[in-house]
């Protein structure tokens, strides 16, 4: 394998960050931050070292091992590690088959483009499973066999052409170019896969995954949910679970025939999963993290916490959002009377997120520390000391009212982190 571009513009983009943070995983299933520092992160099958880069930096302190069964592709990964500077991660050269030889286990595995390897996913998922921490978390990434179902006749008609290989060149990809050129405007082939991207330089890595990798192949939830059961793990959440959310197919979901609303009621969650994906095979992959099965209460939403647990909360915000850039921004709304649009720092969800600039003013010292949710009262009380409706003092019911609530808010769309103690 020669050199490829990574896509630069994505790998360290917040959202990314977001994704590969074992601090989001490990929170939406404990609604606790995990210190990273000592913990154990392995990447499977790393190849020329994109994963490897995003799990390395948004996990500072962890200690990461990227393995991959060809050590021309582990020298490429290096070498992309040691350009950005990073020195959590030691490489090895492993093939997927011999991952149960390493005598450690992992607190976080990510297995993304990996479970391809077994022609049973129960089995890779097994292999896994025996080399997960008890709390730990598996990220896995797999491509769907519906919104991809062109991107596999494509890779047909080019293996056919005997391009198809583990290690795919330069010189396949522009011929890949060439051949996509060739074609009529129209060709169905190319109206369904070929984007934009694909001709641009960074977008080489995309062609190698659309159009060369052989060992991708797609995956249907009932079959990785048949897999999960079958080597004793539990489904936790797709990762960017609203954006598989049914309801949001149809125009007015009240208005729904009775027998689909019973029927969806009594659906299992990877059928729901699954209709979302014959009606609408907008996501090419199928993300989401998994682990032991819990054997604690899952934990309550806040919004059912007592008033006691509120006054005993710590809040912080998601490690990506502790970044100069958010803090001077905020300063600036804060100094200007600005509103601060906050999706504009992590587009995890679709915009715009507005907070006034009062309230910037309150959550500023979040960017730099975890606080307990009475300061943010307290705070807000001295911020904005009158209701400006009535001029009376703002009681500390009124303060309490308005933080919880934004909190609330916040922590259902990932920015902010609330922790009861244990
Ligand atoms: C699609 S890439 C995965 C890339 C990486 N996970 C990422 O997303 O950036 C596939 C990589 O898996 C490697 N690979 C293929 N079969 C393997 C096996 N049996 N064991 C380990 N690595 C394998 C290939 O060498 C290639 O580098």
């Amino acid at each position: 394998m020669s050199e490829i571009a990574l896509e630069q513009s994505s790998f360290n983009s917040p959202v990314v960050l977001y994704t590969y943070s074992f601090v989001t995983a490990s929170y939406l299933r404990h609604q606790k931050i995990v210190a990273l520092q000592d913990k154990k992160i392995v990447d499977l099958n790393c190849g020329n070292g994109y994963s490897t880069l995003a799990l390395a930096l948004a996990n500072p302190s962890a200690k990461i091992l990227a393995l991959n069964c060809s050590a021309t592709a582990i020298e490429i990964a290096q070498r992309h590690l040691q350009h950005y500077g990073l020195q959590n991660v030691e490489f090895q050269v492993c093939p997927l088959e011999r991952f149960g030889e390493i005598t450690q286990k992992f607190d976080y595995i990510n297995a993304e483009n990996a479970l391809d390897q077994f022609s049973d996913a129960a089995v890779g998922f097994q292999l896994l499973q025996n080399k997960l921490q008890p709390d730990g978390i598996i990220r896995v990434k797999v491509d769907s066999a519906i919104a991809r179902f062109y991107n596999y006749r494509a890779k047909g008609f080019f293996a056919e052409l005997g391009l198809l290989q583990d290690t795919p060149d330069k010189n396949e990809i522009a011929k890949v170019r060439e051949m996509m050129g060739l074609l009529n405007k129209g060709n169905l082939l190319k109206e369904l896969t070929w984007l934009p991207k694909h001709s641009t330089e960074a977008g080489e890595a995309a062609i190698l995954r659309d159009y060369l990798f052989p060992s991708i192949k797609g995956f249907r939830f009932s079959e990785l949910f048949n897999g999960l059961e079958s080597a004793n793990l539990e489904f936790i959440s797709m990762v960017r679970a609203k954006q598989w959310d049914l309801e949001t197919l149809f125009q007015n979901i009240e208005d729904l025939p009775i027998f689909l609303t019973l029927r969806l009621a009594e659906m299992s969650l990877s059928e729901q999963l699954q209709l979302f994906e014959l009606l609408n095979p907008i996501h090419p992959t199928l993300e989401f993290w998994c682990g032991h099965p819990n054997l604690e209460e899952p934990a309550e939403s806040p919004s059912e916490w007592t008033d006691q647990e509120w006054q005993n909360a710590q809040v912080s915000f998601h490690p990506q959002l502790r970044t100069p850039a958010l803090y001077e921004t905020m300063q600036h709304c804060i100094v200007q009377q600005q509103v601060l649009e906050l999706t504009q720092f992590l587009p995890i969800v679709p915009g715009p997120l507005v907070i006034d600039s009062l309230m910037v003013a309150c959550l500023l010292p979040l960017v730099s520390q975890t606080l307990p949710v009475s300061a943010l009262v307290e705070i807000w009380q001295r911020i904005r000391p009158l209701n400006p409706l009535t001029l009376e003092p703002t009681s500390e019911g009124e303060a309490w009212g308005a933080i919880v609530q934004l909190l609330i808010s916040l922590e259902e769309l990932g920015y902010v982190l609330l922790e009861r103690p244990s």
